[in-house]
């Protein structure tokens, strides 16, 4: 592997989850792997999850990882090609990234899309520029439209889920359904984590895959292609066997809050509809807000079996990585 910015990047999402429950099964067995080699991890923006499980997957296959708060630590850069610098950024990515590539074997960066110009998020301006600068390759920690480690945890924990779940087997032999369902919340959120688990969902083609949410909060068609999608909560639960709970802000009218109808916040009476669900949410989340805390405290939440997770995902992205 070469890059790993979206599903794109990855030729079988079936054998990097088995390598990531391999690595889960024995964290150490290739402690080789990464000697002498370095990982940077650049930060725009607050992370827990993404940062710590990064820097334990390194760790696991000998790397050291340096992290770098760029955000504000760091010299404010410009990301525009030809930007006469006479604002607020000190330093061009294409003088930055370059010494970036000389200190590290790989570049992790995590940004976040503004939610002010819908065209210029979508480009994904910065981490193509780090792409295209640093020599070395890079690994999204989630970008401007995009959250890839995130998606192939939330495989990679449904896969483990479906394995351990007392469900007949007539229901296993079935696809199970994977519902995506809009939550409220109090500020505009990025798009990232839904068009993710959208494109993976769809790309791994082993669910029937339903997306609901209000009115006016369509995601980008180019990642929710082939899923059912319906404004009818009640109606998209019914027999979920996943329900998978994120807000996010509007999409056609940019990084707008239309609607925060406490109507659709996951309760245990909305789980009463599904197939005894079990709900995830990437995390951080706001309780009693996007979830409830019958929920998150209940036994059908996946959340910390979905973030633990998270370590063995980057762990199966960094082997390939280095392997490649
Ligand atoms: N889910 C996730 O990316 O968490 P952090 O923002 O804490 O990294």
């Amino acid at each position: 592997m070469k890059q790993f910015i979206s599903v794109e990047d990855v030729k079988n999402i079936n054998a990097l989850v088995e390598k990531a429950f391999s690595y889960k099964a024995d964290p150490f067995k290739d402690k080789k792997l990464g000697t002498n080699k370095r990982i940077g991890c650049l930060f725009l923006n607050p992370s827990m999850r993404t940062r710590l499980s990064t820097q334990i997957a390194a760790q696991n296959l000998g790397m050291e990882a340096i992290v770098f708060n760029l955000g504000n630590e760091g010299w404010a850069l410009e990301f525009e090609e030809e930007a006469i610098m006479s604002g607020n950024t000190v330093e061009h990515v294409k003088d930055a990234a370059p010494i970036l590539g000389k200190y590290f074997d790989v570049l992790a960066i995590r940004t976040f899309p503004s939610l002010k110009n819908k065209e210029d998020d979508y480009s994904e301006l910065y981490i193509k520029q780090f792409i295209k600068y640093a020599g070395i390759p890079v690994m999204s920690l989630e970008s401007a439209t995009l959250h890839p480690l995130q998606s192939l945890t939330d495989i990679i924990t449904i896969k483990e889920a479906l394995q351990t779940s007392g469900k007949k087997q007539e229901t296993r032999n079935k696809k199970p359904k994977i519902v995506l369902t809009w939550a409220p919340h109090v500020k505009p959120l990025p798009q990232c984590v839904a068009n993710s688990f959208s494109q993976w969902i769809n790309a791994w083609d082993e669910a029937d895959f339903v997306i609901t949410h209000p009115e006016d909060y369509e995601l980008d068609e180019q990642f929710t292609k082939g899923a059912t999608i319906t404004h009818n909560q009640d109606e998209a639960l019914k027999d979920a066997d996943y329900v998978y709970v994120k807000n996010w802000s509007t999409y056609n009218d940019y990084g707008k809050i239309y609607c925060n109808d406490p109507e659709w916040m996951m309760t245990n009476k909305k789980l009463s509809l599904t197939n005894n669900a079990k709900v995830m949410h990437c995390l951080p989340v706001r309780r009693n807000v996007e979830l409830s805390d019958e929920i998150l405290d209940g036994p059908n939440s996946l959340v910390t079996m979905e973030a633990s997770n998270r370590v063995w995902a980057a762990q199966a992205v960094l082997s390939e990585i280095l392997n490649g």
